[in-house]
């Protein structure tokens, strides 16, 4: 008789135990760990069945048949989806999108389904959250219920893979989610991370043999990972996440790793009465409604990926009644912010430590690039010296340690973005981009009192009443 096997998995890391814990070891995770009946793994699936001259065959790279090289992608017809993919869904490729419940997962897909459905493609809709009637609600919503996107409520993976084996297979299934999907190779309960992992091995199987681009759906949980299936995320070709403010229109999707494209490119929507709406151009979203004369603010030439994007990254530093002053962050990396803070009193002669500190970045944008500190310095001396900005000046450059202003990377798309918008200078590091022949004023920094130095300069002829506390050694004007 066959003993059946117990074991006790995380369902967070899906690390596999022989007897309950209170912690992971793996993960660090408390309280994660359950017990869960045949949970060897999904590999127990039906390897004894499989001819066994398959096994261990290898192919010559260089000689691929054409058959395997045609159409590798099929755009989707969305760009900024297509964007963040590299090009379209690669036949065969598995994709894993994350995000917060309501940020627009299942409309953004149903989306992408309608318009590769229009296109001529069979796409396959599966949703294990609502029924068939409420998801054609919502396609009617966004008006596009006459496409032929074919629509099923269904959670068993066998029933799924069965129903799209069916005449010619379909070059895209969505599943919404792989949290709700359950295999019957895998005897745990369904929402386990040992279904979740068997549900999506068998749909991986599923895209590798047919040729079907595959998107899980997956939910995040409180602290941001992709619940449970963590261990679907190096099971699929790639990891895409969903990301908004649920008090901003727009969302951004982005890459977070891609076996067939890049992983810094994103996709930026916007959410509107009828769907999201690509937004091809975000500089102009995320720069919209300025305040010019505030100080405070300054714009950075960032970059996301290959694309440039302007930002307004806004500070405000004021006294601190408290013992320990307040240092708060929206959209930027707290510890980066102590580091340019620290560095404006080392080396640019700045005293910050009996003040609030408060960044944010303007939309609610998430913003990494360390060639962000040198607008986020600008926009600190503004505010602390109540000294506006000239608003036709965008700001990038990476500060050092030492107070050195350092390189960044593809300076030249920078510069043209801003140039493109309208701004006519840059306040840049030396040795950005070797081009030379931009219409746009380049003033070159070196190091961060330069920076200090030209915005008390600046001073006078912008200072707004009631500004100019708190900045000190401030250098005369010449
Ligand atoms: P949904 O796609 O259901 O989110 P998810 O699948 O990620 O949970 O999106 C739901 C939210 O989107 C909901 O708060 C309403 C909003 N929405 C719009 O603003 N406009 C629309 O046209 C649609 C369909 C949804
Ligand atoms: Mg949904």
């Amino acid at each position: 008789m066959a003993k059946i096997q117990q074991s006790f998995v995380c369902q967070s890391c899906g690390a596999v135990y022989n007897r309950w814990r209170g912690r992971c070891e793996a993960c660090n995770g408390w309280n994660t760990i359950v017990e869960e009946t045949g949970a060897t793994g999904p590999q127990t699936g039906p390897a004894s069945t499989r001819p066994s001259r398959a096994r261990g065959r290898v192919f010559p790279l260089e000689g691929l048949t054409g058959q395997a090289r045609e159409a590798p992608r099929v755009p989707s017809g969305i760009a900024e989806l297509d964007r963040v993919t590299g090009g379209g869904f690669v036949r065969g490729s598995v994709i894993l999108i994350g995000g917060d419940p309501g940020i627009g997962k299942s409309t953004l897909l149903m989306q992408a389904s309608a318009a590769m459905a229009g296109k001529g493609e069979r796409v396959a809709y599966i949703s294990g959250e609502e029924a068939v009637a409420q998801v054609r609600l919502r396609a009617e919503r966004l008006g596009l219920a006459d496409r032929a996107v074919e629509l099923a409520a269904e959670t068993n993976v066998e029933d799924i893979v069965e129903t799209l084996s069916q005449g010619r297979p379909p070059a895209l299934a969505i599943i919404d989610s792989i949290q709700t999907m359950w295999t019957e190779t895998v005897e745990s309960a369904p929402g386990t991370v040992t279904q979740v992992r068997g549900s999506a091995q068998a749909l991986i199987r599923f895209a590798k043999t047919t040729g079907t681009a595959v998107i899980l759906v997956g939910h995040v949980t409180k602290d941001g990972q992709i619940a449970g299936p963590r261990v679907v995320e190096h099971m699929v070709d790639a990891v895409a996440s969903f990301e908004g403010d649920q008090g901003h229109h727009f969302r951004i999707l982005r890459a977070m790793k891609n076996r067939f494209g890049p992983t810094d490119e994103i996709g930026v929507f916007e959410m509107t009465g009828a769907g999201l709406a690509e937004v091809p151009n975000p500089s102009a979203l995320f720069l919209a409604g300025r305040d010019h004369a505030a100080p405070g603010t300054a714009v950075f030439a960032g970059m996301e990926g290959t694309r440039p994007l302007l930002v307004e990254i806004q500070a405000l530093v004021a006294p601190s009644s408290l013992g320990m002053p307040r240092r708060a962050v929206v959209g930027w990396d707290p510890s980066r912010l102590a580091m340019v803070l620290a560095v404006l009193e080392a080396h640019g002669g700045i005293r910050l430590g009996t003040h609030d500190v408060y960044l944010t970045i303007a939309g609610g944008l998430r913003v990494a690039e360390p060639a962000a500190d040198l607008a986020v310095a600008a926009a600190l001396v503004s505010s602390l010296s109540g000294t506006a900005l000239p608003a036709e000046t965008v700001y990038f450059g990476e500060i050092g340690l030492s107070g050195a202003i350092r390189p960044v990377s593809q300076g030249a798309a920078r510069l043209k973005e801003a140039q493109k918008l309208g701004f006519a200078r840059a306040m840049t590091p030396q040795g950005r981009g070797e081009d030379g022949k931009q219409a746009i004023a380049t003033e070159t920094l070196r190091h961060i009192a330069d920076l200090v130095a030209g915005i008390a300069a600046d001073g006078p002829r912008r200072r707004v009443a009631g500004g100019g506390r708190g900045a000190r050694r401030e250098p005369e004007p010449d």
